[in-house]
């Protein structure tokens, strides 16, 4: 069992992604972590992430590992343990560019279909319900009001010890939006069969007690 949960930055998806698999003892898969991880790959070989030609031909020399531990999923790129190192700006910045990349998408596709093999996972990402796992049996798609989502993750920056002001939080995502909704592969779309979440005016445990009673209407 499979279950995919897709939508924008900032409405949610990781925090209530980690606890569901917590809950239902599943395996968590984040998606947006493989992307940043060869953001993070392109950035640190020099590499510009807007290269398309450079990008896909490091690709084969890339390395990518994950490693599910205590409910959290750590990422390897060429046997290193970056994960603390993904959530930066600029890593974030660089991942919005090189998931348009149709090659960085078919490399990362085998990549998750192979976690996905070992069953009892809830994957997030964009494109979950849509292209990674078409038949996945629950699917989920979360939105909330741009306002809130840039609320949200410019408190997560900030307790992270990042600074920059919240106009900036709030332009840098509505960028990353208007390119994930309008790549020309595997755009941010819901799936025809996904149920729809509204977490604007919904908190976490709100959230994950609507999924778990979808999960057990299901089963
Ligand atoms: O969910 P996130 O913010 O960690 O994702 C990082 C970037 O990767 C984001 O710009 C969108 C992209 N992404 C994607 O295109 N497809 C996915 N399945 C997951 C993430």
């Amino acid at each position: 069992m499979v279950i995919a949960i897709d939508g924008p930055a900032g409405v949610g998806k990781s925090t209530v992604a980690r606890l569901l698999a917590s809950r239902l003892g599943y395996l968590y898969l984040d998606t947006g972590a493989l992307y940043r991880a060869v953001a993070w790959k392109m950035l640190h070989s020099n590499v510009k992430p807007t290269d398309l030609e450079r990008v896909a031909q490091l690709l084969p020399t890339t390395s990518i590992q994950m490693q599910f531990q205590n409910g959290a999923m750590n990422v390897l790129v060429d046997d290193h343990d970056i994960t603390s190192e993904l959530r930066t700006p600029d890593v974030t910045a660089a991942a919005s560019i090189v998931s348009a990349i149709p090659a960085v998408r078919e490399w990362l596709l085998p990549v998750q279909r192979q976690i996905g093999q070992r069953g009892s996972v809830v994957a997030e990402g964009r494109d979950i319900g849509t292209k990674v796992f078409p038949s996945a049996p629950l699917k989920f798609f979360l939105d909330a009001d741009a306002t809130v989502r840039a609320e949200r993750r410019h408190r997560e920056l900030v307790a992270a010890g990042h600074s920059g002001s919240m106009e900036k939080t709030s332009e840098d995502l509505s960028g990353r939006d208007t390119r994930d909704r309008n790549r020309a592969i595997a755009p941010l779309v819901p799936a025809t069969d996904a149920r729809h979440i509204d977490t604007s005016s919904l908190n976490i445990e709100q959230v994950v007690a609507q999924m778990m009673a979808a999960v057990s209407a299901a089963s």
